[in-house]
């Protein structure tokens, strides 16, 4: 099969259309022929190991994956002795495990706890959406939002923070989203109450508080923010935040059982593709993808 490879750490140049051998589906996994993939966060943010000590978890000295891509959907070509979900033929989307190879190649294979058929009615390309809302729901799962809550999310136009935005409104929060100019239109149309436009706007000085805060571009910081919390709010992070503080101050809380500054990890994606494609078909959620 044709696939974009990478066999070292660099600039975008580094990747080669090569033919390599098709994968063949261990027992609890389907191979999927691939019609729609996604180059994300992740992919560009291994390609260059950056920051320096993803090496440790990447690949000291060259990437261990050869295939990146997370996001797919295709149709099923061949299933394992074990999986027992799907056939050949089937229409599926989902998220590959980030330590094997991706899905930026003719041919994946995945475990089949980690897809679900297409929404009905869903092209290939609207469906190729899981990372960033697979990290979005971790968040709003460790801040557990909840109906009629405030949130404001900054960074709110990237693949986590519209999924944020969206799995936010369907549990009934009201959302303020900050993000450029050119996204406002767009964070009013997935149901943002309020979308503020960080480069003519000091969006900390609104006036306003709120339960959560989260930086979903790891661009801002808790100490600019925290005038925005209320008394017993919540700032979290997807990213680490300059100087890695976002860290520091997660454990700092955690140690003070305050728990003001929050990192959250996603778990386990059973049954996630799954959530998301009832939110899908429920018109709670869609993609969006910079088709750049
Ligand atoms: N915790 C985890 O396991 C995990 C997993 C994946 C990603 N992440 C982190 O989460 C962050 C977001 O990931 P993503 O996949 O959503 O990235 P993404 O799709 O590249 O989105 C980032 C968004 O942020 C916007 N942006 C850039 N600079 C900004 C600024 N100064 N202020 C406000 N918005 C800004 C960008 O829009 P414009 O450039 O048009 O403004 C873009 O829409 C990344 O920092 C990534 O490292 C964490």
């Amino acid at each position: 099969m044709k696939a974009a490879v990478i066999t070292r750490y660099g600039s975008p140049d580094v990747i080669k259309i090569r033919d390599v051998p098709k994968p063949t589906p261990a027992a609890d996994e389907i191979l999927v022929r691939v019609h729609a993939a996604t180059v994300n966060r992740t992919d560009c943010g291994e390609l260059r190991a950056h920051p320096f000590f993803a090496r440790l978890v990447y690949g000291l000295r060259r990437p261990r994956r050869t295939i990146f891509g997370l996001d797919f959907a295709g149709e099923v070509e061949a299933v394992g002795a074990g999986a027992v979900s799907f056939k050949p033929g089937d229409r599926v989307f989902g998220m590959c495990p980030s330590r094997s190879n991706g899905a930026q190649a003719e041919y994946v294979s995945v475990p089949e706890r980690a897809v679900a058929a297409m929404p009905a009615g869903a092209r290939f390309d609207e469906a190729v959406v899981c990372e960033g809302a697979f990290y979005a729901n971790a968040v709003l799962k460790r801040i557990n939002l909840k109906f009629g809550q405030r949130i404001l999310i900054y960074g709110a136009s990237g693949a986590i923070g519209t999924a944020l935005v969206q799995l936010a409104k369907s549990s009934g929060a009201a959302v303020t989203a900050v993000a450029a100019t050119r996204h406002l239109e767009l964070l009013n149309s997935l149901g943002a109450e309020q979308a503020i436009d960080y480069t003519s706007e000091d969006f900390t000085r609104i006036g306003e508080t709120f339960d959560f805060v989260v930086d979903a571009v790891g661009k801002t910081t808790f100490f600019r923010c925290r005038k925005l919390l209320k008394p017993d709010g919540v700032f979290a992070a997807t990213d680490l935040g300059p100087w890695a503080q976002n860290a520091v101050l997660a454990i700092w809380s955690s140690i003070k059982r305050s728990n003001q500054v929050v990192i959250p990890m996603p778990r386990r994606i059973n049954g996630f593709v799954g959530f998301l494609k009832g939110l899908m078909e429920a018109g709670q959620f869609r993609a969006i993808i910079d088709p750049k």
